[in-house]
């Protein structure tokens, strides 16, 4: 199902153009910029052991059928919106309330061209029905670090969130 010789040529065309790799949570992505300038630890949240980046940007790419899979990060993410079609963004806060987002660019409709995701909150993500591909940037500020992402694993995000286990099921690992 995930063999890049299924995607259209449209896709493979920006996977190549954009220098696009798979990643962790599904997906592909570029990081485009991580700034020079460091932020040391000291100025930063206990919750940070080490420097970081001001700030980084990324390239995402979701092609139809593709999950950005259940994860959370220690900062305010912000979402873009470049080309394709609509993504669904699914955001479980941590009281457990459930809202969705869309991302997109008919801003008539309700779609956002830019959406921040909360800290902390765990979110997944996918195209819409009759999208070929969602292309999407995402930065945050300090930059990213994997030490601060964290990929829910299904087993915990069902113990953690019942209610939303057919959710889990379908979009964690
Ligand atoms: N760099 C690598 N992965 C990510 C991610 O998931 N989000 C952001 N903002 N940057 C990344």
């Amino acid at each position: 199902m995930h063999d890049s010789s299924l995607f259209s040529p449209e896709v493979r065309r920006l996977i190549r153009y954009l220098n696009l790799s798979p990643h962790p949570e599904g997906g592909y992505f570029c990081e485009n910029y991580r700034s020079a300038g460091v932020i040391d630890k000291s100025g930063l949240p206990d919750y940070y052991n080490e420097n970081r980046n001001f700030s980084t940007a990324i390239y995402f790419m979701l092609p139809k059928g593709h999950i950005s899979h259940f994860h959370k990060v220690k900062t305010d993410e912000v979402w873009h919106f470049y080309g394709g079609g609509s993504l669904t963004l699914i955001q479980i806060f941590e009281d457990g309330r459930r809202e969705d987002v869309q991302i997109g660019s008919n801003v008539f409709e309700g779609e956002h061209l830019q959406y921040v995701v909360p800290a902390n909150c765990w979110f997944a993500a996918f195209p819409n029905e009759e999208v070929e591909y969602s292309l999407v940037g995402c930065t945050v500020s300090p930059g990213f670090d994997y030490k601060d992402f964290e990929l829910g694993a299904k087993s915990d995000l069902v113990e953690r969130f019942p209610e939303h286990a057919a959710l889990f099921d379908k979009y964690s690992l």
